[in-house]
């Protein structure tokens, strides 16, 4: 009989969690004003908000922490990290920062004027918070086929490369770089193949524009290019990721995703004139050139979780996890955007609850649905988390409307996964039910999801 899958890791240490009833459910959720972002941990059973910093580190990550060199200027620990980055992505110069926005702050402030475009495929909401409030653009030229969640396409975070030299033919002027997002994130964690790294990089080449991967989830990037694209299947993650980077000219990295760790990022670089220029940004507003924004044993756990984190048990174990949970949405006919991505799935809102106007949030909707169900938290990943269009401030209805059930590295067992599809086929099943959506009583101006108190109707 040939032996099942099962984790490449086992478990060491534990933390209870705790389920609740749907009476303290309503409750509690009515006080966070129907945002979920406003729960308390506790009030949580099964947290799927992020996957960005709440997995569990290694024995071997909480043994680095204990060398941790705490030093104000030349710590041991930063040039472990930068040893590691150099050896994973090919970069020479390394500035760490607190977290990924912080390192698209300081990379932004050098490389960001009023009035630039910064090409990509779906940036990340605080990216382009981050250039959107330096009075720049980000131009969204992901590939149309990320829009039709029922396609399967192995690359659905691909740049389109007729897109973007549109952009380039028109504007090439006030481009000062190209974003890459690996893996795509608001895409729904879909990756990027090698091939269109390659195109981007020749349409850079060809205006003399300089290529920025935002790299969150690189190591999951690289697993899908092993799997998907037949050139790599013999390729370690290490060697795909040293190809990946070839094509880039610098990195935004937050580290609480693929660095495997709770908190940190950095900023990597092959060109001195970034480094020097990123380099008067960091020291104001992160903290010296070899601590930035975080301590050294943090940076020494960072160091081993990068080096675990591109190897392929590892992701396999993940990516595993996160395929088991589709397969049984498939079983139940749950809509999600297929095919499955690295780190979340994500329901498709408007075809789940079709009866609920855009204008009324539908994934917000089903997101408040799932969690008064069994306490399950994922977030919008929609036409909350769009913002408003910086000039005409209407709300942006032209993406997808998502709910995200992020998985957490190393955290839930398959268990998890089984009470996560049990209650979204039990908010499934009554969907026709469901009829209005909820109303905006306050929002921020920018990155409003993260605040915005609602008031359901119906
Ligand atoms: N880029 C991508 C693709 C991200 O997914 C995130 C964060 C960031 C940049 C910013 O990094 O949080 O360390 O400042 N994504 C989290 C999420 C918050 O839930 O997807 P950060």
């Amino acid at each position: 009989m040939e032996l099942p899958f099962a984790e490449s890791w086992k478990i060491k240490m534990v933390e209870p969690i705790r389920k609740s009833t749907r009476e303290e459910r309503e409750q509690w959720l009515k006080d966070a004003d129907y945002n979920v972002f406003g729960l308390r941990s506790e009030h949580v059973y099964i947290d799927c908000l992020t996957d960005s910093g709440t997995g569990a580190m290694s024995d071997r990550q909480w043994a680095a922490m204990m060398t941790g060199d705490e030093s104000y200027a030349g710590a041991r620990s930063f040039y472990e990290l930068k040893d590691t980055i150099k050896r994973i992505t090919g970069f020479d110069y390394v500035l760490p920062t607190h977290q990924g926005r912080a390192a698209e702050n300081v990379l932004f402030s050098f490389l960001v004027k009023e009035g630039d475009i910064v090409p990509g495929n779906s940036h990340f909401d605080t990216t382009k918070g981050h250039i959107e409030s330096r009075k720049a653009f980000a131009i969204d030229c992901t590939v149309d086929e990320a829009k039709n969640t029922q396609l399967e396409v192995p690359f659905k975070g691909n740049v389109d490369l007729n897109k973007l030299e549109e952009v380039l033919k028109k504007d090439a002027d006030k481009v000062p770089f190209i974003i890459v997002t690996i893996t795509n994130n608001t895409a729904g964690g879909q990756p990027v193949s090698m091939e269109n790294l390659r195109g981007v990089r020749k349409i850079a080449d060809k205006y003399g524009k300089r290529v920025i991967f935002d790299s969150a989830r690189f190591a999951e990037n690289a697993y899908f290019i092993k799997m998907r694209e037949p050139e790599f299947k013999d390729k370690t993650i290490k060697e795909i990721c040293r190809e990946m980077f070839s094509y880039a000219d610098g990195m935004t990295m937050s580290s609480k995703k693929d660095g495997l760790v709770n908190m940190g990022g950095f900023i990597a670089t092959k060109w001195e004139d970034i480094y020097e220029g990123a380099k008067l940004f960091l020291i104001p507003f992160e903290g010296f050139l070899t601590y930035g924004g975080m301590n050294g044993r943090d940076m020494a756990a960072l160091a081993v979780g990068l080096d675990e984190n591109t190897e392929f048990d590892m992701l396999q174990t993940r990516i595993k996890q996160v395929e088991y949970l589709a397969k049984k949405l498939d079983e139940y006919g749950i809509p999600y955007q297929r095919p499955v991505g690295g780190h979340a799935l994500f329901i498709d809102a408007d075809k789940v609850l079709d009866r609920i106007p855009k204008e009324e949030f539908p994934a917000q909707r089903l997101t408040i649905e799932l969690y008064l169900e069994a306490g399950v938290r994922g977030c919008e990943i929609g036409y909350l988390l769009a913002d408003r269009d910086p000039v005409t401030r209407e709300n942006r209805f032209g993406g997808n409307d998502f709910l995200r059930l992020c998985i957490c590295r190393r955290t839930y067992t398959d268990n998890h996964m089984d009470v996560i599809a049990a209650a979204l086929k039990n908010v499934y099943d009554r969907r026709h039910e469901i009829t209005r959506g909820v109303e905006i009583v306050w929002e921020a101006p920018l990155m409003r999801h993260f605040t915005v108190k609602l008031k359901p109707l119906g």
